[in-house]
């Protein structure tokens, strides 16, 4: 897309909040939440809008008027399913891409994950949960694997959204730091040493580096 942000400004971060809260609004799992505290209509929306840009714009630039307190707004929410959080992610990650490259869109995710993470703790007094991670099954045999990619050499193709070959699984094997795997729009989950990806046959997914990590991924396919 030729239109995406090289660089976080407010009109990027206003760009990235209309566009991110217009999915919101259409999640199924998410849509209620937000509707039962805001509503549905576009002058209902309209002030939040403004205060999250004016959020998002005090996070990233460090300029602006946002005085709120993010934690204590959700504290005051209904409960909501902890796995709610994973899905903001996977929209707001897919979001970050649409609107910025590479480089700010990584900026933008790391920032939503500390933050998602840390609202999720005040929560729940837990760390950010995910579903259970999908299973190669048995039938299917390691082929080839990448090179060991570091959190600069990321190709860029793993970066935003892109498919394995069809009937191929794989499996993402960190070898130090953490990695943001997201799947689809509705899934995140954060990869580790102890806590390896995998990616089914027709599943759109990409990877955010977290931190300073290291990995490789491993191809699976019918035997013969
Ligand atoms: C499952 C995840 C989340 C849900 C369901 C959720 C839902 C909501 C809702 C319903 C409000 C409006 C509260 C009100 O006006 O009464 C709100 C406010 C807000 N949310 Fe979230 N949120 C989620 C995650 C996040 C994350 C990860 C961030 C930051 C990266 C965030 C940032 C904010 C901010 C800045 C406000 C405005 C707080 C204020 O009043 O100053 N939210 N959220």
């Amino acid at each position: 897309m030729a239109d995406r942000h090289e660089t976080i400004t407010g009109d990027s971060l206003k760009e990235l909040v209309d566009r991110f809260y217009t999915s919101v609004r259409q999640d199924n799992m998410l849509a209620p939440v937000f509707a039962a505290a805001i509503g549905t209509t576009d002058e209902e929306w309209q002030p939040h809008l403004e205060l999250i840009t004016a959020f998002w714009v005090a996070v990233m630039l460090g300029t602006g008027g946002y005085t709120g307190n993010p934690l204590q707004a959700h504290r005051k929410l209904p409960p909501f399913n902890a796995l709610l959080f994973g899905r903001w992610l996977a929209l707001f990650a897919n979001t970050a891409h649409e609107t910025h490259s590479i480089a700010p869109a990584t900026l933008l995710i790391r920032k939503s994950v500390s933050m998602a993470d840390a609202m999720s703790r005040d929560l729940y007094g837990a760390s950010l949960n995910a579903p259970a991670m999908p299973v190669i099954p048995p039938a299917k045999r390691h082929y080839r694997s990448t090179p060991v990619f570091d959190t600069a050499g990321i190709p860029d193709a793993l970066r935003r959204a892109h498919k394995t070959a069809a009937g191929v699984f794989a499996r993402i094997v960190v070898e130090k730091g953490r990695l943001l795997y997201t799947i689809g729009h509705e899934q995140t989950h954060i990869l580790t040493p102890e806590h390896p990806g995998v990616i089914e046959p027709d599943s759109p997914h990409f990877v955010t580096p977290l931190d300073d990590v290291k990995f490789t991924v491993e191809f699976y396919k019918e035997a013969g």
